[in-house]
C-alpha cells in the first residue's frame, strides 16, 4: 500500500479505514519498532510538530506521543485546557478563558503538522458522543490531520497497540483466534466505553472469533455492535455476546477484562450514575481470577491500563506469567509512530 493514500487523513476510529490501510499502519509500526530496538535512525517526521490537547489525565498516551515524535525527528507540544484557553463549541463560550474551536484548530494548524485530542467523561458532562463531536469539530477546521487520543466512543490508538501486541504473541495472522472483551467490576462508574468499543471493532476487522461478555445492562453502543457484526462477517471472523464471564473465557486465546459504564438509553446521552452504581454493585463477581484464566486456552491477559486491581483483576493474574500489559503499553509508542509516519509523513 502506498503511504500517499493515508497522508493527511484524520484518525478518529478504525471504522474510517479499510483493513489494508490499518495493516499498513501496523506493518509500519512493526518496522519502526525493529529500528528502535536496533537504534537505527528513523526521523521520518523531521522537524514536524504535533499539538496535543489533553482535557483528561494520561500516563501512556501523553508519553508515547511525546517520545514517539522525538524519535521520528519531530516534537510534541503538551497543551492543557485551562492552561491554554479552553477550546469551546459555538454557543459554549462562557468566560474570557474559552476560545472557539474553529479558531483554535485553524491557529494550531498554521503552526504544526497534526493536532491530537483526548476528551471524554467529566469535561463533556458525561454526555455520550460529545467528546467525539468535539474532535470532529477540530477536524472540520484543521487543515492538518486530527488524531483521536481517546474520546467517549473510540480509542483507536489503544486498538492499534493491542492488535500489534497480539500479533507479536500469537502470530501476524490473528484469523480465528478467540478474543474476549469482558466487562469487569470497578469501584468507580466513571469508565468510558471507548476501549471496549474499539477493541471489538479491531478484533473483528482482524478476523478474530470475538466474544463480548458483560452483565445485563452494560450493552455497548448499538451502532458499534452492528459495525462489529458487519466487520466479523466481512473478514471471516465471528462475533457473539455473552452474559456469562466463565462461559465466555472458555478456550480464549486473549482475555481483556475491563470496566465500562452504562450506555445511556433514555435519549439524553447523559450517563445515569445511580443506575450505573446499582449495576456495578450487583456484579462484583465479574473479576478476572486465576480460576477464570484456567478456563481459557492458556490465554494472554490484556488491559489498556490503568487497571483497578482487586476489582477488575486479581494481583495474581495481572502480575502473572500470562499478563502482557507492559508489552501492550510499550506498543503504544510503536503503534502510534506507525500511524503518524503514514498520516503525517
Ligand atoms: N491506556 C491509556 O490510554 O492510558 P493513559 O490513560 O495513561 O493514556
Amino acid at each position: 500500500m502506498s503511504s500517499t493514500t493515508l497522508r493527511g487523513r484524520d484518525f478518529f476510529t478504525w471504522l474510517d479505514f479499510t483493513r489494508d490501510e490499518i495493516e499498513a499502519m501496523l506493518d509500519t509500526a512493526h518496522d519502526l519498532k525493529r529500528k528502535f530496538i536496533r537504534r537505527e535512525p528513523h526521523r521520518v517526521l523531521d522537524g514536524q510538530t504535533l499539538h496535543m490537547l489533553f482535557y483528561n489525565s494520561s500516563l501512556r498516551t501523553r508519553n508515547s506521543f511525546e517520545a514517539g515524535m522525538t524519535q521520528l525527528g519531530g516534537h510534541a507540544h503538551f497543551l492543557q485546557p485551562g492552561a491554554v484557553y479552553t477550546p469551546a463549541l459555538k454557543g459554549e463560550e462562557v468566560a474570557y478563558s474559552t476560545e472557539r474551536i474553529s479558531d483554535v484548530a485553524r491557529v494550531l494548524a498554521e503552526m504544526g503538522d497534526a493536532i491530537a485530542i483526548r476528551i471524554y467523561g467529566k469535561p463533556t458532562g458525561w454526555l455520550y458522543g460529545k467528546g467525539d463531536l468535539i474532535i470532529r469539530e477540530f477536524a472540520k477546521w484543521s487543515k492538518v490531520p486530527v488524531i483521536n487520543m481517546e474520546d467517549d466512543m473510540y480509542h483507536p490508538c489503544q486498538a492499534l497497540a493491542d492488535v500489534m501486541t497480539m500479533q507479536e504473541k500469537l502470530g501476524h495472522n490473528l484469523q480465528g483466534k478467540k478474543f474476549v472483551m469482558s466487562w469487569a467490576y470497578s469501584g468507580s462508574v466513571a469508565k468510558p466505553l471507548a476501549v471496549p468499543q474499539s477493541a471489538v471493532i479491531s478484533a473483528a476487522m482482524m478476523g478474530m472469533d470475538v466474544t463480548l461478555a458483560h452483565p445485563e445492562g452494560l450493552d455497548l453502543d448499538p451502532k458499534i455492535l452492528q459495525a462489529t457484526q458487519d466487520l466479523a462477517k466481512k473478514n471471516g471472523g465471528a462475533f457473539k455476546i455473552s452474559h456469562d464471564m466463565d462461559e465466555s473465557f472458555k478456550d480464549a486465546h486473549i482475555v481483556y477484562p475491563k470496566a465500562w459504564t452504562v450506555q445511556p438509553t433514555d435519549g439524553s446521552g447523559i450517563m445515569d450514575e445511580a443506575k450505573a452504581k446499582s449495576v456495578f454493585e450487583a456484579n462484583k463477581h465479574w473479576i478476572c481470577t486465576q480460576e477464570k484464566m484456567a478456563l481459557t486456552n492458556d490465554a494472554y491477559y490484556m488491559h489498556c491500563l490503568p487497571a483497578d486491581r482487586d476489582m477488575e483483576v486479581t494481583e495474581e493474574v495481572i502480575d502473572g506469567p500470562n499478563s502482557i500489559i507492559i508489552e501492550e503499553a510499550a506498543n503504544r509508542l510503536h503503534a502510534q509512530k506507525g500511524m503518524m509516519a503514514l498520516l503525517m509523513g
